[in-house]
Protein backbone atom coordinates (compact mmCIF):
# COMPACT_ATOMS: atom_id res chain seq x y z
CA UNK A 1 0.00 0.00 0.00
CA UNK A 2 0.96 3.59 -1.00
CA UNK A 3 1.97 5.42 2.41
CA UNK A 4 1.11 9.11 3.21
CA UNK A 5 3.84 11.81 1.45
CA UNK A 6 3.65 15.11 2.06
CA UNK A 7 5.54 17.10 -0.07
CA UNK A 8 7.12 20.77 0.94
CA UNK A 9 8.44 22.35 -1.93
CA UNK A 10 9.80 26.38 -2.22
CA UNK A 11 12.87 28.68 -2.34
CA UNK A 12 15.66 28.86 0.08
CA UNK A 13 14.56 30.57 3.77
CA UNK A 14 10.73 30.02 2.86
CA UNK A 15 10.32 28.67 6.00
CA UNK A 16 10.29 24.84 4.35
CA UNK A 17 12.75 22.91 6.56
CA UNK A 18 11.15 24.26 9.84
CA UNK A 19 7.56 23.49 9.16
CA UNK A 20 8.14 20.26 7.41
CA UNK A 21 10.07 19.58 10.09
CA UNK A 22 7.67 20.42 12.93
CA UNK A 23 4.68 18.73 10.83
CA UNK A 24 6.71 15.33 10.70
CA UNK A 25 7.15 15.14 14.45
CA UNK A 26 3.89 16.20 14.86
CA UNK A 27 2.47 13.55 12.93
CA UNK A 28 5.09 10.71 13.79
CA UNK A 29 5.88 10.95 9.88
CA UNK A 30 9.68 10.23 8.51
CA UNK A 31 11.68 13.71 7.44
CA UNK A 32 13.56 14.28 4.86
CA UNK A 33 15.32 17.54 3.58
CA UNK A 34 16.00 16.84 0.40
CA UNK A 35 18.49 20.05 -0.17
CA UNK A 36 21.07 18.14 2.52
CA UNK A 37 21.64 15.75 -0.88
CA UNK A 38 22.24 18.56 -2.76
CA UNK A 39 24.52 20.22 -0.69
CA UNK A 40 26.18 16.75 0.59
CA UNK A 41 26.71 16.48 -3.50
CA UNK A 42 28.33 20.55 -3.64
CA UNK A 43 30.41 20.04 -0.55
CA UNK A 44 32.23 17.20 -2.18
CA UNK A 45 32.15 19.60 -5.71
CA UNK A 46 33.82 21.53 -3.39
CA UNK A 47 36.59 19.04 -1.97
CA UNK A 48 37.57 17.98 -6.07
CA UNK A 49 35.06 14.65 -6.64
CA UNK A 50 33.09 14.66 -9.46
CA UNK A 51 29.49 15.40 -9.21
CA UNK A 52 27.56 12.97 -10.93
CA UNK A 53 30.25 9.99 -9.40
CA UNK A 54 29.34 11.53 -6.10
CA UNK A 55 25.59 11.65 -6.36
CA UNK A 56 26.32 8.26 -7.24
CA UNK A 57 27.69 6.69 -4.50
CA UNK A 58 26.03 9.18 -1.66
CA UNK A 59 26.25 7.68 1.38
CA UNK A 60 23.05 8.34 3.60
CA UNK A 61 26.08 8.53 6.61
CA UNK A 62 27.59 10.96 4.97
CA UNK A 63 24.72 13.81 5.06
CA UNK A 64 25.91 14.96 8.26
CA UNK A 65 29.12 15.06 8.00
CA UNK A 66 29.92 18.38 6.63
CA UNK A 67 29.18 21.73 7.50
CA UNK A 68 26.43 21.99 5.30
CA UNK A 69 24.55 25.29 6.29
CA UNK A 70 27.69 27.01 4.88
CA UNK A 71 26.47 29.67 2.06
CA UNK A 72 29.53 28.37 -0.31
CA UNK A 73 28.18 24.68 -0.17
CA UNK A 74 24.52 26.19 -0.87
CA UNK A 75 25.89 27.66 -4.13
CA UNK A 76 27.50 24.60 -5.26
CA UNK A 77 24.67 22.61 -4.25
CA UNK A 78 22.44 25.32 -6.79
CA UNK A 79 25.42 24.32 -9.28
CA UNK A 80 25.64 20.88 -9.36
CA UNK A 81 21.52 20.35 -9.24
CA UNK A 82 21.55 21.22 -12.62
CA UNK A 83 23.37 18.03 -13.92
CA UNK A 84 20.28 15.75 -14.83
CA UNK A 85 22.55 12.68 -14.47
CA UNK A 86 23.07 13.96 -10.29
CA UNK A 87 19.04 14.61 -10.26
CA UNK A 88 18.72 11.01 -11.58
CA UNK A 89 21.00 9.60 -9.00
CA UNK A 90 19.20 10.97 -5.98
CA UNK A 91 15.79 10.14 -7.57
CA UNK A 92 15.75 6.88 -6.17
CA UNK A 93 17.10 7.32 -2.73
CA UNK A 94 14.07 10.05 -2.43
CA UNK A 95 11.81 8.02 -3.88
CA UNK A 96 12.57 4.67 -1.30
CA UNK A 97 12.49 7.12 1.68
CA UNK A 98 8.94 8.67 0.63
CA UNK A 99 7.99 5.00 1.01
CA UNK A 100 8.71 4.38 4.66
CA UNK A 101 5.76 3.62 7.50
CA UNK A 102 3.98 5.31 8.24
CA UNK A 103 4.69 8.14 6.07
CA UNK A 104 6.77 10.41 5.12
CA UNK A 105 7.40 14.49 4.19
CA UNK A 106 10.04 15.28 2.01
CA UNK A 107 11.16 19.19 1.31
CA UNK A 108 12.74 20.38 -1.35
CA UNK A 109 12.48 22.37 -4.92
CA UNK A 110 10.70 18.79 -7.33
CA UNK A 111 9.31 16.95 -4.89
CA UNK A 112 5.63 17.53 -6.13
CA UNK A 113 6.12 17.75 -9.48
CA UNK A 114 8.41 14.99 -10.00
CA UNK A 115 10.08 13.16 -6.95
CA UNK A 116 6.81 12.29 -5.76
CA UNK A 117 4.06 13.61 -8.35
CA UNK A 118 1.47 10.98 -6.29
CA UNK A 119 2.00 12.46 -2.98
CA UNK A 120 -1.22 12.97 -1.16
CA UNK A 121 -0.53 16.48 0.08
CA UNK A 122 1.42 19.17 -1.83
CA UNK A 123 2.91 22.33 -0.34
CA UNK A 124 4.40 25.33 -1.96
CA UNK A 125 5.74 27.54 0.60
CA UNK A 126 7.45 30.91 -0.45
CA UNK A 127 7.91 34.57 0.69
CA UNK A 128 9.85 37.42 -0.31
CA UNK A 129 12.51 37.61 -1.20
CA UNK A 130 13.72 40.16 1.49
CA UNK A 131 11.83 38.47 3.88
CA UNK A 132 13.48 35.25 2.74
CA UNK A 133 16.82 37.35 3.01
CA UNK A 134 16.43 38.54 6.28
CA UNK A 135 15.57 35.14 7.71
CA UNK A 136 18.69 33.77 6.81
CA UNK A 137 20.90 37.06 7.56
CA UNK A 138 19.90 36.47 11.13
CA UNK A 139 20.41 33.05 10.83
CA UNK A 140 23.96 33.09 9.52
CA UNK A 141 25.09 36.10 11.47
CA UNK A 142 24.75 34.06 15.05
CA UNK A 143 27.82 32.13 13.49
CA UNK A 144 29.89 34.79 11.35
CA UNK A 145 29.00 38.20 12.46
CA UNK A 146 31.18 39.89 10.05
CA UNK A 147 28.17 38.22 6.86
CA UNK A 148 26.80 41.18 5.03
CA UNK A 149 22.92 41.64 4.12
CA UNK A 150 23.21 42.28 0.61
CA UNK A 151 25.65 39.48 0.49
CA UNK A 152 22.93 37.33 0.73
CA UNK A 153 20.28 38.86 -0.52
CA UNK A 154 22.31 38.70 -3.72
CA UNK A 155 22.96 34.79 -2.99
CA UNK A 156 19.17 34.03 -2.72
CA UNK A 157 18.54 35.66 -5.91
CA UNK A 158 21.22 33.91 -7.73
CA UNK A 159 20.15 30.72 -6.37
CA UNK A 160 16.40 31.55 -6.81
CA UNK A 161 16.81 32.02 -10.93
CA UNK A 162 19.19 28.91 -11.45
CA UNK A 163 16.89 26.99 -9.31
CA UNK A 164 13.42 27.77 -11.11
CA UNK A 165 15.29 28.41 -14.88
CA UNK A 166 17.11 25.24 -15.36
CA UNK A 167 16.06 22.68 -17.72
CA UNK A 168 16.25 19.93 -15.38
CA UNK A 169 13.41 19.57 -12.64
CA UNK A 170 12.89 23.20 -12.07
CA UNK A 171 11.44 24.86 -8.91
CA UNK A 172 7.91 25.27 -9.68
CA UNK A 173 4.73 24.95 -8.01
CA UNK A 174 2.88 21.72 -9.10
CA UNK A 175 -0.86 22.89 -10.61
CA UNK A 176 -2.44 20.54 -7.30
CA UNK A 177 0.05 22.09 -4.07
CA UNK A 178 -1.50 24.60 -1.89
CA UNK A 179 0.48 27.73 -1.76
CA UNK A 180 1.35 29.82 1.29
CA UNK A 181 3.40 32.70 1.55
CA UNK A 182 4.96 33.27 5.01
CA UNK A 183 6.45 36.77 4.28
CA UNK A 184 4.19 38.05 7.44
CA UNK A 185 3.82 34.96 9.49
CA UNK A 186 5.99 34.01 12.54
CA UNK A 187 7.21 30.58 12.46
CA UNK A 188 4.75 29.43 14.66
CA UNK A 189 2.30 30.99 12.80
CA UNK A 190 3.21 29.21 9.56
CA UNK A 191 2.98 25.72 11.21
CA UNK A 192 0.16 26.29 12.58
CA UNK A 193 -1.30 27.37 8.98
CA UNK A 194 0.29 24.30 7.26
CA UNK A 195 -0.61 21.94 10.13
CA UNK A 196 -4.22 22.64 9.99
CA UNK A 197 -4.21 22.48 6.07
CA UNK A 198 -3.02 19.08 6.31
CA UNK A 199 -5.20 18.19 9.03
CA UNK A 200 -8.37 18.82 7.30
CA UNK A 201 -6.55 17.24 3.61
CA UNK A 202 -5.76 13.82 5.86
O1 LIG B 1 16.77 23.56 0.22
P1 LIG B 1 18.23 23.94 0.18
O2 LIG B 1 18.44 25.43 0.22
O3 LIG B 1 19.02 23.23 1.25
O4 LIG B 1 18.79 23.40 -1.23
C1 LIG B 1 20.10 23.66 -1.70
C2 LIG B 1 20.13 23.59 -3.22
O5 LIG B 1 19.89 22.22 -3.63
C3 LIG B 1 19.06 24.41 -3.94
O6 LIG B 1 19.49 25.71 -4.24
C4 LIG B 1 18.77 23.61 -5.19
C5 LIG B 1 19.10 22.19 -4.81
N1 LIG B 1 17.91 21.36 -4.59
C6 LIG B 1 17.26 20.87 -5.71
O7 LIG B 1 17.65 21.19 -6.82
N2 LIG B 1 16.21 20.02 -5.56
C7 LIG B 1 15.76 19.68 -4.34
N3 LIG B 1 14.73 18.84 -4.23
C8 LIG B 1 16.38 20.21 -3.18
C9 LIG B 1 17.46 21.07 -3.33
Amino acid sequence: MNQTVIAIDGPAASGKGTVSKAISEKLQFNYLDTGKLYRAIGAKYLEGFAPITAAQNLNSNELDKYDLQKPEIAQAASEIALIPEVRAALLEFQRKFSQKTPGAVLDGRDIGTIVCPDAKIKIFLTASLEARAKRRYVELNKHDGKIRFETILDQIKERDERDQTRSSSPMVAASDSKIFDTSDLSITEAIEKVFSYIQEKI
